[in-house]
């Protein structure tokens, strides 16, 4: 039997600093002959966990498109930690170790025929960014599609290179910054300050949101408040984990593991969630 620990090595393709502090990293991946029958070789809000062979392994979420089979993508903001400062000294041609794809994904049957609103706070865009690339591919299957991006400053914004093919693809792009900034016309605020502005039907909308912790009260509520119901206001959560597969008990959130219950949990699941 296979080791579910034992991590395969994969061959970096090519790095791109997206921000100051978020490295994106694109990889090939021997896919397994199970995986290669599937049209999509992850579901978007899905995590891998990536690393360097001595400096350990720590979970990311996807980003790329889940029908590309050519490369996998991750974006890495460096904490200071061994893993993602490992991380980021990787070049073009180096290998990283990768375990995975684990955990749910975003509930993409449910979502399909609605509106989406997608929220996305600074580094948590990698999962919503992979959730906009099914969408765009699926386009006619989804009514109107916004996505909600809040970052520190405009240099923060991480994937600015999609934009204007999510906007093609009729994707409500909204870019905004906490604060004020000289040479910045668009939007200011927290991503919660701006839903009141958005055109959608309540009754037939699922929200997905990625982002820290403090963001996600606030969204729900003015979410809740509009009439979306708590069990179509999806997020993924965060927690320290080290088997990423419901062995180790480090994930664990109330009942749930969010390594394998999770990361993606709909606020009606949250709300009865205690650390
Ligand atoms: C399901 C899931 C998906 C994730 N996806 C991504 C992703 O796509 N991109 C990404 O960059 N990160 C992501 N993370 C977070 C990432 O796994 C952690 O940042 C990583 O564990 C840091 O490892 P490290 O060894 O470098 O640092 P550690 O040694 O673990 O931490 C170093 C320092 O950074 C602080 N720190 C660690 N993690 C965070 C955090 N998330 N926010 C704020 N401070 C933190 C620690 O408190 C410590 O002070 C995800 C986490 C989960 C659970
Ligand atoms: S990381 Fe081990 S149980 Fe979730």
């Amino acid at each position: 039997m296979l080791n579910p620990y034992l991590p395969q090595t994969v061959k970096i393709i090519d790095t791109f600093q997206e921000t100051p502090t978020i490295k994106r990293i694109d990889f090939r991946v021997n896919f397994s002959p199970a995986l290669l029958t599937k049209k999509m070789t992850f579901v978007p809000g899905q995590f891998i966990l990536a690393g360097v062979w001595g400096a350990g392994e720590a979970p990311f979420g996807l980003t790329n498109s889940p029908y590309n089979r050519k490369r996998w993508q991750i974006m890495v903001r460096n904490t200071g930690g061994r893993v993602t400062s490992s991380l980021h000294r990787l070049k073009p041609g180096d290998t990283m170790t990768m375990r995975g794809p684990y955990g749910n994904g975003f509930p993409l049957q449910k979502m399909t025929n609605m509106d989406i609103v997608a929220m996305a706070g600074g580094c948590g865009i990698p999962p919503i960014a992979s959730l906009i690339e099914f969408i765009t591919v699926n386009r006619n299957n989804f009514s109107k599609v916004y996505l909600v991006y809040g970052a520190g400053s405009p240099e923060e914004f991480a994937g600015k290179s999609r934009f204007t093919h999510w906007r093609n693809k009729k994707i409500e792009v909204i870019l905004t910054i906490d604060k004020p900034q000289k040479g910045w016309a668009g939007r200011v605020g927290f991503v919660s300050e701006h839903i009141n502005n958005l055109s959608f039907d309540a009754q037939k909308t699922y929200v997905a949101m990625c982002g820290p912790g403090p963001m996600f009260a606030g969204t729900a509520a003015a979410f809740l408040q509009l009439g979306v119901a708590d069990q179509r206001i999806y997020l993924s959560a965060e927690r320290k984990m080290s088997c990423g597969i419901g062995k180790c008990q480090h994930c664990t959130c109330g009942k749930h593991y969010v390594c394998l219950d999770g990361p993606v949990f709909s606020w009606n699941q949250i709300k009865d969630m205690h650390d």
